[in-house]
């Protein structure tokens, strides 16, 4: 009997991922930054025994359908693999999240399977190696595996795309991001499923992949200047930008609703009024803005004049993921 346990916590892009070079190698189109938040994480662990003939799944003390378990499966076999066993595995996950409004996410997920099931067949992974392996499950997991921020250097080969730690003198610790959970979304386009269509056919697709070194650029700069007001221009014309060339899709689509749009629009007006923030936006209809976290109680407040005390979650910089060897799980 092999068993390993990890928590990883989950990371919001502030320069986004979005599109990939190699689909089965999950090799991106452009490079990515991330802030790892706390407030999200995933604990999982994983052990691999002659007791069961299958892999097993549960998630949240749930046991999983053939659908998920057979996701879960294939990211074992990469395992197996570097490993030389064929062991099957019983894994269990657990995703803490504030609230029970759908904000789970695979980047913690992947991040927290890729180091429990490593550690249990004993791999003994560097942080670049473990970066690499979290890809392969989920492009955003390889940046989970850094506190603070993190970049993905996309590489061109499973040998040289991971995510590097970005050094910022506690930079992190200054900022907030503020969740608003919106309730009023759509059918559901996977994050893979959108960026692929959109890779294939958008005509705005080039101008994105165009400004990205220049917005990564800005970002890091911003970082090593502690600049609030630079890392938040970025991040929010990071996400208009990725958000934009889903418009120009075939077929079009988009991940804003209605109550997207209210925050956004909040978000501009309470920036004008003087408080400094900025939102970003992945594959749903929730909004997260960045602030300073000097300034996040301001903020809660003229947020509170527009939505639920309960549609808003608080998080903050978040540490690197954490895995435990056989002895210690
Ligand atoms: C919009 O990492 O979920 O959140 O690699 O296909 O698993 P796969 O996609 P995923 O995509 C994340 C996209 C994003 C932007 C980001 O996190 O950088």
């Amino acid at each position: 009997m092999y068993s390993g346990k990890a928590r990883a916590y989950t990371n919001i892009a502030l320069i986004k991922y979005w599109g990939k070079e190699n689909q089965e190698l999950i090799i991106p189109m452009n490079n990515s930054l991330s802030l790892t938040l706390d407030a999200f994480y995933t604990e999982t662990n994983v052990t691999f025994s002659e007791d069961t003939s299958e892999d097993l799944f549960y998630l949240d003390n749930q046991l999983q359908d053939s659908k998920a378990t057979l996701k879960v499966s294939r990211f074992l076999d990469l395992v197996r693999a570097k490993a030389g066993s064929s062991l099957h595995a019983v894994v269990k996950s657990q995703n803490f999240v504030p609230t029970a409004a759908g904000l789970a996410s695979s980047a913690s997920g992947l991040a927290a399977l890729a180091g429990a099931a490593s550690a249990a067949l004993n791999l003994q992974l560097s942080s670049e190696e473990l970066s690499r392996l979290a890809r392969r499950g989920s492009g955003s997991a390889c940046r989970s595996i850094y506190g603070g921020f993190a970049e993905w250097q996309k590489g061109d080969s499973d040998e040289t795309s991971y995510a590097v730690n970005i050094p910022s003198d506690s930079f992190e610790d200054e900022l907030s991001m503020i969740f608003v959970v919106v309730n009023d979304a759509q059918k559901d386009i996977s994050s893979r499923d959108g960026m692929q269509r959109t890779v294939e056919t958008s005509a705005f697709y080039d101008g994105w992949l165009q400004t990205v070194p220049q917005d990564l650029a800005k970002a890091r700069k911003a970082i090593t200047d502690k600049d609030f007001t630079a890392l938040g221009e970025v991040t929010e014309a990071s996400a208009l930008k990725m958000h934009g060339t889903t418009l120009a899709a075939t077929p079009p689509f988009t991940y804003w609703s209605a109550e997207s749009m209210k925050a956004m629009n909040l978000i501009r007006q309470i920036r004008t009024s003087g408080l400094p923030c900025y939102f970003t936006m992945d594959a749903g209809p929730n909004v997260k803005i960045l602030v300073e976290r000097k300034n996040e109680e301001a903020l809660l407040n003229a947020l509170k004049d527009q939505f639920d005390p309960q549609q808003l979650v608080v998080a903050h910089a978040g540490p690197a993921i954490e895995v435990l060897s056989e002895e210690e799980a």
